[in-house]
């Protein structure tokens, strides 16, 4: 039997150009899914900064939340950008990207500090060793990685997909709870908890403050 996860995989893609400047390749990671990367590494800091953790680099914590989602350039765009739910062949495919991006990053190695691969391979691993990667669990995850998980779910629901709505600050609020303890680091996420609408308010630009009303639809949250 064909293996046609593998197909949807590769089928049509390409690394990225060895002689892409590097300030290009970061653009384009940090652009993945509007801006999603971008505002990770905002998010990111906001978090570290409510949990008074200040043994990070916050460039570095900038950059790797900016970069975690690298191996998404990989990810075929029909799938990446599906406008409905996902199929569980098209989520396997989608679950390879935290190793593909170890891959890809490789050819930009000397720009990108231990934090930062650390945060592209292992922002899906779950404080309960449920997530993917490798299977680590609690503080196996760098602190680093764990800040950015949470940033990550966060902006992932606020924002608008293909797939879904944006969802309310009750209802992300509401998945915090739901997954303090199991997804996220409990401190971490209480503090998320806590403080969520400072953390989203860091979001906050005049262009989404005179955006239209948000629909609300909890239920289409897959991949973040
Ligand atoms: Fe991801
Ligand atoms: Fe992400």
């Amino acid at each position: 039997m064909p293996d046609t996860s593998k197909d949807m995989l590769w089928k049509g893609r390409d690394l990225p150009p060895l002689d892409l400047p590097i300030e290009g390749f970061i653009d384009a990671v940090s652009n993945i899914d509007s801006g999603h990367g971008k505002r990770v590494g905002i998010l990111s800091g906001v978090i570290a900064d409510l949990a008074g953790i200040n043994s990070f680099d916050r460039a570095q914590l900038k950059l790797a939340g900016e970069m975690h989602d690298t191996g998404k350039v990989m990810i075929p765009s029909d799938i990446l950008y599906a406008p409905r739910a996902l199929t569980l062949e098209e989520k396997e495919v989608i679950k390879k990207h935290p190793l593909l991006g170890i891959a890809v990053i490789q050819y930009y190695r000397q720009h990108f500090s231990q934090d930062v691969l650390d945060a592209v391979l292992m922002h899906h691993e779950r404080w309960d060793g449920n997530g993917y990667g490798l299977g680590l669990k609690g503080e196996q995850i760098p602190l680093m990685t764990r800040v950015i998980s949470l940033a990550d779910t966060i902006d992932a629901c606020h924002s608008r997909r293909k797939y879904k709505a944006p969802w309310t600050t009750s209802f992300i609020r509401e998945l915090l709870e739901q997954e303090c303890g199991t997804n996220f680091d409990p401190d971490l996420a209480r503090i998320c908890i806590d403080n969520l609408e400072t953390i989203l308010g860091a979001l906050e630009t005049p262009a989404t403050a005179a955006a239209p009303p948000i629909i609300v639809a909890k239920p289409g949250w897959e991949n973040p």
